[in-house]
């Protein structure tokens, strides 16, 4: 069988003295898809960034291709296909957005053409500069800005947090464009449920730093009590 693209080994990490995950396994095939489900302060972002390194690990393994990278540095991670976009976004306020993609540009598929063909918006506002953007518009640049990295896996948290429903709207079509693409991996933290669980194929559920539940996505989407118990329903109708 295929070695998965990642796989965790119980893995036990946090921020110095504090242990935030517990014994965290998971496995992702190349190109598939996890929804990163739980409530706020479970630990979501925490293991995406354990994930690229920015975390102190206790215990566990973390395997690229069937490689332990558990001690590489965020930044090789990066050159060997790791992707990531904060929470925060964090993108360049003082680099206009066509600057900001190219910061990072990495040869592949994914250049300046195809990303603003994925996010047409960014394309208007290429001379912008990124502190000229809306919340939406600096969350496009810094997905679009990861995929230049032309990563195999890409870490999403939380992309629509705060934003209009219209570029939430636009932010869905984009990740739906994505995985239909099926030539990138990517684990989808997402107070949206029902969207994340539309959009992949896997799901876990998190609960004070372990996971409490992991299932199909399909067969998640319906479980509404486990939904309710671990997640708190969300009416995604309403975005
Ligand atoms: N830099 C940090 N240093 C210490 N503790 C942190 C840090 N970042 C987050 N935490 C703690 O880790 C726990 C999980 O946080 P987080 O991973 O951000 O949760 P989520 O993304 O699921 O909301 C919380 O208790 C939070 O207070
Ligand atoms: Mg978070």
């Amino acid at each position: 069988m295929a070695e998965p693209l990642l796989k965790l080994e119980n893995v036990t990490a946090g921020y110095g003295d504090a242990v935030v995950l517990h014994n965290v396994s998971l496995e992702l095939p190349e190109n598939g898809s996890l929804a990163l489900l739980g409530r706020n302060g479970v630990g979501k972002s925490t293991l995406l960034l354990t994930i690229m390194g920015y975390t102190q690990m206790r215990s566990g393994r973390v395997l690229w291709r069937g490689q332990d990278v558990s001690k590489v540095p965020p930044h090789k991670r990066a050159t060997m296909g790791f992707g990531w976009v904060a929470q925060e976004r964090e993108i360049f306020p003082s680099l206009t957005v066509e600057e900001n993609l190219t910061v990072a540009a990495r040869p592949g598929p994914w250049d300046l053409a195809a990303v603003f063909k994925m996010f047409p918006r960014l394309n208007e506002r290429r001379r912008n500069m990124g502190n000229q953007l809306s919340g939406g518009e600096q969350q496009m640049l810094a997905t679009a800005r990861a995929l230049m990295t032309n990563p195999a896996l890409l870490l999403l948290d939380e992309p629509c947090e705060g934003l209009a429903p219209v570029i939430v709207d636009e932010l869905i079509a984009a990740m739906k464009l994505l995985l239909d693409d099926k030539r990138i991996a990517i684990i989808l933290v997402e107070q949206h449920t029902e969207i994340a669980l539309e959009l992949t194929a896997d799901a876990i559920v998190l609960e004070r730093g372990t996971v409490a539940h992991a299932a199909p996505a399909p067969v998640l989407a319906k479980d509404t009590a486990t939904l309710e118990r671990l997640v708190g329903l969300r009416v995604a109708a309403t975005v």
